[in-house]
């Protein structure tokens, strides 16, 4: 890998500036380059945000200060080994064997040397890193060490554009390769020693990535079903069906990517023909076509809607559309691109050739008159206006004696102002509803437009609507008639409604239900892609994202890993911090970090305002602690789910040690979360105890339910121990507890009531004549007595005196006789009743007897 990307970008999430890795790396600015940086190289680099200019500078201005100071530049730690999901690229060249025989050598390195050239300017282009070349082949992994939220999508943009390219290498030969692409859990990580680090993924993905590779024809890309799953709205496929791979033991079905799509709006695109009706935002509806009324009416508006990723932004601006669909009016769509983010005008660019419906392969004469049909009054009739908007699409003129005395920037500007010019003669037209999607992927030059548009619209029939996530905050947002919206989370009714719609009729257990109204936070999003991979569940194809080991819990589906594990990749520092915390669980004390990371309060209290500021984590409370929690569960899932198993285990065993030495009373009051975690470390013995220990607690305060859970946690844990006499002691015990807050909850003729006394009932029988059998006896009384079953009922009471007669103890005779003559009462034998009702009364007057309450649920 190279070491200076990584250290770059490293250093850039070190200060929270993560998200310029990817221009820095495609300028080519090393790590030695940094302190040559100026404000205006940065600026020219787009980083548009003076807080953002003025602290890279000062990171800049503390580096060359380190630089004379120390003599050697600080080298990043090596990457410890993860468990993520990625995509992974091979690309080879075919035919290589007869090109050796071919060609010269030294000629055949050059081409070699310029295909490796290639294939790593597009993996790099798109956020991917080149794990290893290996002769003519190259190995490519997208989502590690840094992930997008897109992944597989740059994968399979990278591979077309390698494809393309590397057929245009100037030299003897056409050189021709091929692609294959499949995304899937791996352990990634880095190996070698200090310097020499490269890049492994262990796992079936790599495998059926080379494999997909050699079945891909020359000059084609072939990806297995898990990548087009997560592609599949920005690319059109061939199926190649189901194909046998060496050394893959099941067949995978795989898919040729024909090409990009061309689509007007990402949310368009991944949305063909297949949304769920609108829940809620009713009233973010009312605003939107207010301000619609408004300019229409003549008075300009410019709507901000910010809100994080998946929360609905595009989805209401598609209902905003279908609303005024039938109204009059003009609609000029712009779609922002994550990879495009350098590319003076992308948007605009992109909207016109949709709109004017220009083809790359049609002559420029034609062209250029579709470009002037698109053009509204007066401009079309303009030679400066439309020689700039030709310029801006690359369609060249015979004579652009227009532009001729231009330097750049004046072209710019007068593009600018054309194409504020254009929006204004359109709205002359007719009103204007002038979209921005995505604006936090957007150039520096679209983003000076917007900001005459905004100033230019007053008293325009125009509606401009900018979209975008939180942290896109531009210094003018404060004009006039400027409406701000921050998008929020759906309410729990609104998510439960949303979780019907998408469910159209099937059933889903309770406990699913409820796993997904917590994990889902309210975000449609993660709310579709939570329910939509419980019902795919059984249907999932090889390379998904699948651990075996708890499978009653939701997983995070592999479409949302990348994006939550984004998150946590641009915070490089705090990662390690993070993962901690995550093993403590969705909220977690500064104490207890501190203790289990052993990092000092320095650090720590960075790496957590990192965490803080990159919306991984939010302070919960200050008093008496200080306590964290984790934005979403999910997202405390997925970096969870990022540890290597071992990793996992000591980390648990480690905060449960902590726990019981330095938290004593956090041990005592809540035992649950002590078992937890030594269950999760593998200790299991201790978190039965634990878990028991839990369960009592929660009966002794009437939490009924909580207590079955808990009793219920330690039987399960119990039943894969081996089965020794210490085992069936623990098992009779934890029976017999769970037998009471189930007579309390579910009832004494409930069948699990009976299941745990029965059980504890066989059990005593194996220890011999033990007390408790008594207590197990009466349980099964009580569940036949209410059941309504007498002759059982009668048959037990009787065994019960039987075997109390024969002891010296008052205290069981006194129960039989109450059984008994509860039991006569119900079969109508009244006088008997009465004499043992009368005995059991007798008894019970015996001075210091203990209560009895907690073993039969009744005081005679
Ligand atoms: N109110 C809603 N009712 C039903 N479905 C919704 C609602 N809001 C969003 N969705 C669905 O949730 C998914 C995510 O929404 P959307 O794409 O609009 O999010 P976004 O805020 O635009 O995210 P991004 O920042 O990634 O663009 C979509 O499939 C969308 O149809
Ligand atoms: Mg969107």
């Amino acid at each position: 890998m190279a070491r200076t990307t990584t250290e770059v970008r490293d250093w850039l999430c070190g200060h929270g500036l993560g998200q310029y890795a990817q221009t820095f790396a495609d300028n080519n600015i090393e790590y030695s380059v940094l302190p040559d940086l100026t404000e205006n190289d940065l600026r020219k680099l787009g980083v548009i945000s003076l807080g953002h200019r003025k602290k890279l500078l000062k990171a800049i201005e503390a580096l060359t200060a380190a630089k004379f100071g120390v003599a050697s530049i600080p080298v990043a730690p090596q990457r410890e080994a993860e468990f993520r999901q990625i995509t992974v690229m091979f690309s080879d060249l075919v035919g290589s064997t007869q090109l050796s025989e071919a060609l010269d050598p030294e000629d055949l390195q050059k081409l070699i040397d310029a295909y490796r050239g290639e294939c790593s300017t597009a993996i790099r282009r798109y956020g991917g890193e080149v794990a290893r070349y290996f002769g003519d082949g190259a190995m490519a992994f997208f989502g590690w060490p840094y992930a997008h939220e897109d992944d597989a999508v740059r994968a399979t943009h990278a591979a077309l554009e390698i494809v393309s390219r590397v057929t245009k290498i100037a030299g003897p030969v056409t050189l021709t390769c091929r692609v294959g692409v499949c995304s899937g859990p791996v352990v990634v990580g880095e190996t070698g020693d200090s310097g020499t680090w490269s890049m492994d993924a262990v796992g079936e993905t790599p495998n059926i990535a080379a494999r997909l590779q050699t079945l891909a024809a020359a000059n084609t890309v072939v990806v297995s079903e898990s990548t087009r799953r997560l592609v599949s709205a920005a690319f059109d496929f061939q199926d190649l069906g189901l194909q046998e791979l060496k050394g893959v033991t099941e067949s995978v079905h795989v898919y040729r990517v024909l090409s990009a799509k061309h689509t007007t709006s990402r949310f368009e695109a991944a949305h063909a023909g297949s949304l769920t009706p609108l829940i809620g935002r009713s009233s973010e509806l009312s605003l939107l076509l207010d301000r619609w009324q408004k300019a229409k009416e003549g008075d300009g508006q410019v709507i901000f809607l910010s809100g994080i990723p998946g929360v609905g932004k595009s989805r209401l601006l598609h209902e905003l559309k279908s609303r005024v669909e039938d109204e009059p009016h003009i609609l000029l769509h712009h779609q922002c691109s994550p990879y495009h983010s350098q590319s003076a005008f992308f948007p605009v660019i992109e909207q016109i050739e949709q709109a004017a419906q220009l083809t790359a392969r049609e002559p420029d004469a034609d062209k250029l008159a579709k470009l002037k049909v698109y053009l509204p009054r007066p401009i079309d009739g303009l030679a400066e206006p439309v020689a700039l908007i030709a310029k801006l699409l690359s369609i060249p003129l015979e004579d652009d004696l227009e532009l001729s005395g231009l330097t750049p920037r004046q072209v710019k500007n007068r593009t600018i102002s054309t194409l504020v010019d254009i929006l204004l003669a359109f709205s002359a037209q007719r009103p204007t509803l002038c979209i921005f999607e995505d604006a936090h992927w957007l150039d520096a030059s679209t983003l000076e437009l917007l900001e005459l548009v905004t100033s230019r619209i007053d008293r325009a029939r125009v509606l401009l609507i900018v979209s975008c996530r939180p942290e896109f905050r531009p210094a003018w947002i404060t004009h006039a008639n400027t409406t701000m919206h921050s998008l929020t989370r759906l309410s729990h009714s609104e998510v439960r409604a949303m979780i019907r719609e998408l469910l159209s009729g099937a059933s889903m257990p309770q406990p699913l239900l409820d796993q997904i109204i917590e994990k889902a936070d309210g975000v449609p999003l993660f709310i579709e892609e939570l329910t939509n991979s419980t019902l795919s569940a059984p249907l999932r194809s090889r390379g998904a994202v699948e651990r075996k080991a708890q499978p009653a819990l939701l997983r995070v589906p592999d479409t949302l890993s990348d994006a939550l594990m984004e998150r946590l990749d641009r915070v490089a520092p705090s990662r390690r911090l993070a993962q901690i915390a995550a093993v403590i669980g969705r909220e977690f004390s500064y104490d207890l970090l501190s203790a289990a990371s052993q990092v000092d309060e320095e650090d720590m209290l960075s790496a957590l305002s990192l965490l803080e500021r990159a919306d991984i984590i939010y302070r919960v409370d200050v008093s008496p602690f200080v306590r964290f929690a984790f934005k979403h569960v999910l997202l405390r899932d997925a970096i969870y789910d990022s540890l290597l198993k071992s990793k996992r285990l000591q980390f648990h065993a480690d905060i449960a040690t902590i726990l019981e030495h330095d938290f004593p009373e956090l041990a005592e009051n809540q035992p649950e979360v002590l078992a937890y975690h030594h269950q999760e470390a593998g200790n299991h013995p201790l978190a039965i105890r634990c878990w028991f220990k839990s369960g009592q607690r929660a009966l002794a305060h009437s939490a009924n339910v909580e207590a079955i859970a808990n009793f219920r946690k330690a039987l399960q844990l119990l039943s894969a121990l081996p089965d020794t006499l210490e085992r069936t002691r623990q098992e009779t015990d934890i029976q017999l507890a769970l037998g009471i807050p189930l007579i309390a909850v579910q009832g004494y003729a409930s069948a699990d009531t009976r299941e745990a006394f029965s059980q504890a009932r066989a059990l005593c029988l194996r220890l011999g004549n033990i007390p408790e059998y008594f207590q197990a006896l009466f349980g099964l009384w009580g569940n036949a007595w209410m059941s309504g079953k007498n002759d059982e009922a009668l048959g037990m009471a009787d065994e019960f005196m039987s075997r109390a007669q024969a002891l010296p103890d008052a205290v069981p005779r006194m129960v039989a006789h109450r059984m008994m003559g509860s039991t006569l009462l119900t079969i109508g034998d009244f006088r008997s009743s009465v004499d043992h009702f009368e005995e059991s009364i007798k008894l019970s007057m015996n001075k210091g007897r203990p209560p009895l309450y907690h073993l039969y649920m009744v005081e005679p």
